[in-house]
């Protein structure tokens, strides 16, 4: 297999190269490709306006299809484009607590006491009792507390806990738990694979680490999950026949698609699928590899100066707790990333700390970049 010149990937990210950027976490910079495909499709709205609204839908389909098995889905009916994890995952809690109701089932949810507010807050919302746990005991709390719903991110945003999705799948199967997973900080990372995981439903926000903008969220429902039950909300695209433009017609797919309730984000899909032929052609593996790497080196370079907070292994790999998160605890962060951000080096505030993201296009003179920065500063 070819090898990868990473620093030739990185020439595709002028932020990356103009500035020590390790904000991925937050939000990822787009790449010239990218860019260039928002480029194509604004110019065709200014040149054509809509007269050639097909090529979109046409677009969109083959995105879908490209996004389904890159998640691994049985079908792309199982894949639908949302505009953020909060909407997505309200489909979702909504769509579950009405079902569940009617059958007499109680709301609960077993989820972790790290999580972004995007994954427990819908739940919250629709009158589910959430029980949070630390993200490290998870799996063994389903063992212990056999709920029916577990609700988790893949990479906790803050200390860039990585959950091992197959074994947490594989554990939530034997308990008969179903898995709904904010993919958010791993999707354009680490494999995620539905089927493998034995996942329920998942979203991911698309701007960190898929590079691809603002406004894209990606939902994958299980056709058995929407076979089920019946979308909770509702709106002109996701009845079975939109194009018979009934006002009176309330016949909702039974698929993940019907999230698209009106007209979406066309141009923000394209961008997706354009960072995710990139994905295919570097190899997500191989992506992962290298962000564990970098994040490996980031961990060893910055435990000499400060305390990192986040769960780290010698032998990082795809099982690991690691990823490319990770937390430093510093007094007066804010003042710090400022100061940092002044010197070209940005890095977000979070918790109280500062996070530290790195993903393939970064290098270990990034990383140096930024030990020296601090040393200046503690
Ligand atoms: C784990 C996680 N989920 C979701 C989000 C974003 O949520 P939303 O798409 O609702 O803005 C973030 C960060 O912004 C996050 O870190």
């Amino acid at each position: 297999m070819k090898t990868i010149d990473w620093d030739q990937e990185r020439q595709d990210f002028p932020a990356a190269l103009s500035h020590t950027y390790l904000l991925t976490a937050a939000v990822g910079p787009i790449s010239s490709p990218v860019y260039r495909a928002y480029e194509r499709h604004y110019r065709g709205l200014l040149e054509n306006g809509d007269y050639n609204w097909l090529d979109n839908v046409n677009m969109l389909d083959q995105v879908r299809v490209r996004a389904a098995q890159f998640l691994s889905a049985s079908s792309p009916q199982e894949v639908g484009f949302s505009n953020s994890t909060s909407m997505a995952m309200n489909y979702l809690a909504t769509m579950m607590a009405r079902h569940l109701r009617s059958r007499g089932v109680p709301l609960r949810i077993l989820s972790c006491q790290e999580e972004f507010p995007s994954t427990t807050v819908p739940w919250l919302y629709q009158g589910f009792e959430v029980s949070q746990v630390p993200a490290a005991q998870l799996i063994a709390e389903i063992e212990r507390q056999r709920p029916t719903l577990v609700v988790t991110s893949a990479v906790q945003f803050g200390t860039g806990y990585r959950q091992d999705l197959k074994l947490l799948g594989e554990v939530c199967r034997q308990n008969q738990a179903q898995l709904i997973v904010n993919a958010t900080q791993a999707l354009g990372a680490f494999p995620v694979s539905v089927k493998e995981c034995n996942i329920t439903a998942l979203t991911a926000t698309c701007h960190k680490w898929m590079c691809c903008g603002y406004g894209l969220c990606l939902l994958y429902v299980a056709n058995e999950l929407s076979a089920a039950m019946t979308p909770a909300l509702a709106g002109w695209l996701s009845v079975k026949d939109p194009l018979a433009m009934n006002n009176r017609s309330v016949e909702v797919k039974n698929e993940a698609t019907a999230v698209e309730m009106g007209i979406p984000g066309f141009a923000t899909i394209g961008a997706f699928g354009q960072q995710l032929q990139t994905i295919e052609r570097l190899g997500i593996d191989r992506i992962a590899s290298r962000i564990l790497d970098l994040s490996k080196y980031a961990h060893q370079e910055l435990s000499a100066i400060c305390r990192v907070a986040s769960t780290r292994t010698n032998s990082p790999n795809l099982s690991s707790p690691d990823s490319g998160i990770l937390m430093l605890q510093i007094n007066d962060a804010e003042a710090i990333a400022q100061k940092l951000g002044e010197q070209n080096i940005y890095v977000s505030v979070r918790q109280g700390g500062l996070r530290i993201a790195t993903h393939y296009f970064n290098n270990h003179h990034d990383v140096d970049r930024l030990v020296d920065g601090l040393k200046g500063l503690l």
